[in-house]
């Protein structure tokens, strides 16, 4: 993933990338808060995080940056070592590292980050559940943003932006709903769910009247 994302300038793009399965599945890609620095929403959504925080699938790590910014010990991670670096030059601390690779102090972080769908980073959300619970310490939490409704689905996507096309790769899309199926049988429960409305007026999920995104909270529990 990102072979485009990490090419998009804010002066040069219109704002429109997608990631789109071969059966029509079409996730947009919110560039301009990709791009921008936490908001107002999110940066409230974050105060509540109790570090020490793992951003994994940080991007431009517009969240370890502010994380860090108010003191909290914040770790970005990505696999793509434009967006590591272009992270750091934001003021994150950032690693360039698959999570799925071992990582500095497993098992002994607080909080780690899943947002903007990044439960789908791997295509399958359960083996990622089951990573958490490597990285996060007992009692710890996971911030796991999810669609407020639709499928929970495993897909093969491209990144779509103006006629250019990247290489397959695996991702899958959790909503609210799949939460519960997830967590069934893992060592995690749901703690809270929290909003962030940041969204652009008018923009709303499909088919509902919200426009919140919703981050639910889970808390490792062994
Ligand atoms: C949808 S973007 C989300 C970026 C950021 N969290 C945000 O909220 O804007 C997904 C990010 O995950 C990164 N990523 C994808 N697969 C990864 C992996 N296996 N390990 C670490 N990062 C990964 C991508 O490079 C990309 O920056």
């Amino acid at each position: 993933m990102s072979e485009l994302i990490s090419d998009v300038r804010r002066s040069d793009h219109n704002g429109v990338c997608q990631l789109r399965s071969e059966c029509g599945v079409v996730i947009d890609l919110h560039i301009d808060r990709y791009l921008g620095q936490a908001s107002r929403a999110e940066r409230r959504f974050l105060r509540s995080v109790a570090g020490p925080v793992v951003d994994i699938g940080c991007g431009p790590g517009r969240a370890a940056a502010y994380l860090r910014e108010q003191g909290t010990v914040a770790l970005g991670l990505d696999a793509s070592a434009r967006l590591a670096e272009l992270a750091r030059s934001n003021g994150a601390l950032c690693i360039n590292r698959n999570v799925f690779d071992p990582i500095p102090f497993e098992g002994r972080w607080h909080s780690v980050l899943l947002l903007d769908g990044n439960i789908g980073i791997g295509g399958d959300p359960f083996k990622m559940l089951g990573r958490l619970s490597e990285i996060v310490e007992s009692g710890g939490r996971a911030y796991v943003e999810v669609d407020a409704v639709g499928p929970t689905q495993q897909l093969t996507v491209r990144e779509h932006r103006r006629g250019s096309m990247g290489a397959p790769f695996a991702w899958a899309v959790v909503s609210m709903a799949g939460i519960d199926d997830l967590i069934t049988n893992a060592d995690w429960r749901c703690h809270a769910v929290h909003t962030i409305r940041d969204r652009p007026t008018g923009e709303r999920w499909p088919g509902t009247n919200r426009s919140d995104r919703l981050v639910v909270e889970l808390e490792r529990t062994s």
